[in-house]
């Protein structure tokens, strides 16, 4: 019992959920784990690098998402915010798909998206023995990094591959050990539906991160190949592509209890860190970050409920600044509730004397904690002024933002001359229109003067603050330096930069030198390169050293514990239990939500609560074909232990036998701590249920012909391998 307990304490994924498997090692790691917890299939039936597996179903979706295939013509699955960029650039005032959706009647219909891309993984492979090939202890980070770079280089070349194909390496557990994996690229992939924003997007940002929602968040796209099922380009002529596998799609729904697993490419998680990373995230850079985005979320609403044209100009972008600040906030609140901190001192205690029985261990890893608390203390004053300097010179201030894209380009008028600097112009230009379509230079006025005060109270003079009081000075304070760049910056306004980028090359490479914005910009980024930057690129090496030895160390100490390498945006497998959940004492979340709670949420003309009418008649008639739960209801989300992150958003939810049952979209707020601390007993995912996207393609969308090419199954939850299909 003693053992049990001790097991469960420190290693959390024996209690199922924790985890996220890479695909090609499941047969060794998981199988026998999953096959008890439900599982009906084997392990190469959701990888093989030969056979046709689930995995052939799973794309990499626009190099941040995950998407998935569930027709024999290529029809993918993914999420509404995942989609939302091509349906929000196909919209206009006559045909807002944003407002309205969007609903294609046949493949004529169908819009190509001339920025988007798929890939698929034909196959991955252990390749840490040719990357590590003379690379020894002691090495610089520099020196180790290149010599892993020529000996993946070579690999590269010597390695088969169709013409098609392209290759890529990704380290694992910090760089102890390296993945190749073979991928193809869809470029030609078209918009086939979408529901409405009031569906797709339903709740926004207040109930975005919480549970119980009720998001019908998908949409719906096509990927297009040659007549060989080759990649090309967009083409009247291209094809449906042809899958080696797609997914059945499920109408039985789940049951708390039920196995589930989700597949797809979760981007970045920390789960190795030592205690006094943990709390430098939780006490220092998320409050920071979080309190640079308060303000300018504040100042960004205050515009938005005042006027509703720069409302419709700023929702995305609020989103986007909103959806982070969010998950940071769970973040805290959950670190410090589940005691995040204790478990990783008693974790790190229990290492210590694991290291300290053996002395070889004892040699090589004696003084890892220590180092890495040291070297992670004296970084703290300069990641706190990273994170200051990136949230309002490069990220959330627009005029800001514009300047730091822009520089690398402006620079080469002085390091490589005027030719260099005019080849360029044409690509610049070409980004303008996007960045003033939505950009109104009061609202960002206001934010900039805010956060260069922000940065001014809490980052060292000699860090930027200095050259930031000075201007400010000059200029009766903060609102008044704002007013001075907005003023005469010719960026800050459309009509101005696009007469100045009409000009000769040379006025506009002088004019950009001395735009206000861009002397503003440099004044502080030159304080921030001379100060910080430097001493970043000393410490950050020795963390990255340390914190792979530390990984290597815990592979060797534990031996008895299956550990996962963090994510890293490549095809991983994560699987748990569909589960409810308890928050806080009294408070008991069920696992599933229905239209009933649409319908409760209600609130006419909201921009977050709107429900459209004909929802609200299907609702009312319960019409709802064959979609219903046994009771009759129609269920929309559910929740479940699958161990997620963002990348897995337009993850396929899967059930024992490999059909789709939900579409993974989001996790719950008091579990968003899970890329730091995974809790079993708090953190789930939130999937949409696949009978609610059939419902609203069906008889919402009316787009029929798209459930008629897919295979929907049902009645087979209970059934046996062999007595399927
Ligand atoms: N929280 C989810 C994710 O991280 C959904 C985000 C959708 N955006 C939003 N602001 N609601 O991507
Ligand atoms: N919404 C996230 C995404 O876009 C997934 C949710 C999560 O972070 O778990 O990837």
């Amino acid at each position: 019992m003693q053992r049990l307990l001790f097991l469960l304490l420190f290693f959390p994924a024996l209690l199922h959920g924790q985890g996220m498997w890479l695909p090609s090692l499941l047969e060794k790691n998981n199988e026998k784990d999953m096959k008890a917890m439900g599982l009906r299939l084997d392990a190469d039936d959701i990888y093989s690098p030969t056979q046709p597996s689930i995995k052939d179903a799973i794309v990499w979706f626009d190099g941040g998402c995950t998407g998935e295939i569930i027709s024999p013509k290529g029809l993918v699955l993914t999420n509404h915010h995942c989609g939302f960029d091509a349906i929000q650039s196909h919209s206009t005032l006559e045909h807002n798909y944003v407002e309205d959706g969007f609903w294609a009647k046949n493949h004529g219909e169908e819009i190509p998206c001339p920025d988007l891309f798929v890939m698929f993984v034909v196959r991955m492979e252990d390749v840490t023995a040719m990357a590590l090939q003379g690379v020894a202890e002691g090495m610089s980070e520099r020196d180790r990094q290149s010599l892993i770079d020529k000996n993946l280089n070579q690999l590269k070349v010597r390695t088969k591959k169709e013409a098609w194909e392209d290759i890529m390496f990704k380290p694992m557990y910090n760089g102890n050990q390296y993945y190749m994996y073979v991928t193809v690229t869809y470029t030609d992939v078209r918009l086939v539906g979408a529901p409405p924003s009031s569906i797709g997007k339903f709740g926004a940002d207040t109930d975005n991160w919480v549970w119980p929602r009720h998001t019908g968040d998908f949409s719906l796209f096509r990927v297009y190949a040659n007549k060989d099922n080759q990649p090309a380009k967009y083409s009247a002529d291209n094809q449906p592509y042809r899958p080696r596998h797609f997914l059945p799609v499920s109408l039985d729904g789940v049951d708390e209890g039920d196995f589930t697993m989700v597949y797809g490419f979760p981007g970045n998680t920390n789960e190795y860190l030592p205690a006094v990373a943990v709390q430098q995230t939780a006490e220092v850079l998320n409050p920071a970050k979080v309190s640079i985005r308060d303000r300018a979320l504040k100042i960004m609403d205050g515009y938005m409920r005042r006027d509703p044209a720069i409302k419709i100009a700023y929702v995305a972008k609020y989103a986007s600044i909103a959806n982070a600040w969010k998950k940071w906030l769970g973040e805290m609140e959950g670190l410090k509730k589940y005691k995040a901190l204790e478990k990783k001192r008693a974790y790190e205690a229990e290492f210590s004397r694991r290291v300290s029985l053996n002395t070889n261990w004892q040699y090589r890893y004696g003084n890892l904690l220590p180092r890495l608390e040291q070297n992670y203390r004296e970084l703290e004053p300069y990641a706190r002024a990273r994170d200051y300097y990136l949230e309002i010179f490069v990220r959330n201030t627009e005029l800001l933002s514009l300047v730091a894209s822009m520089n690398n380009w402006m620079k080469t008028y002085d390091d490589q001359g005027l030719s260099a600097f005019a080849a360029k112009i044409p690509d610049v230009k070409g980004s303008l229109p996007g960045f003033y379509k939505d950009f109104r230079p009061e609202v960002d006025q206001a934010v900039f003067a805010a956060l260069i005060e922000m940065y001014a109270e809490n980052v060292r003079d000699e860090w930027g603050s200095g050259y930031i009081k000075t201007e400010a000075a000059k200029h009766g304070g903060y609102a008044g330096l704002a007013d001075y760049i907005y003023k005469n910056s010719a960026l800050a306004r459309q009509d101005k930069a696009e007469a100045l980028f009409a000009g000769d090359a040379k006025t506009l490479a002088e004019s950009l030198k001395q735009d206000p914005a861009v002397v503003f910009w440099r004044g502080v980024t030159s304080a921030y390169q001379a100060n910080v930057a430097p001493k970043l690129q000393e410490i950050q090496p020795q963390i990255t050293m340390l914190q792979r030895m530390y990984m290597a160390a815990q592979l060797e100490v534990y031996k008895e514990k299956r550990f996962f390498p963090d994510a890293n945006s490549t095809l991983r497998l994560t699987y748990g239990k569909v589960k409810d959940y308890s928050p806080r004492d009294a408070v008991e979340y069920e696992e599933r939500t229905y239209l009933d709670g649409v319908i409760e949420k209600y609130v006419p003309g909201d921009y977050e609560f709107d429900v459209p009418k004909k929802l609200i008649d299907l609702h009312q008639k319960k019409d709802y074909g064959p979609y219903a739960d046994s009771d009759g209801r129609m269920p929309v989300a559910f929740i479940a232990s699958n161990h997620t992150t963002g990348g897995n958003s337009g993850s396929p939810a899967l059930d024992a036998n490999g059909n789709l049952v939900g579409l993974n979209f989001d996790r719950v707020w008091e579990g968003t701590m899970s890329d730091l601390n995974y809790d079993p007993a708090i953190c789930r995912n939130i999937m949409v249920d696949t009978r609610y996207i059939l419902f609203i393609i069906d008889k919402y969308g009316e787009a029929h012909w798209l459930i008629e090419e897919m295979k929907l199954v049902k009645g087979q939850k209970r059934k046996k391998k062999r007595d399927r299909d």
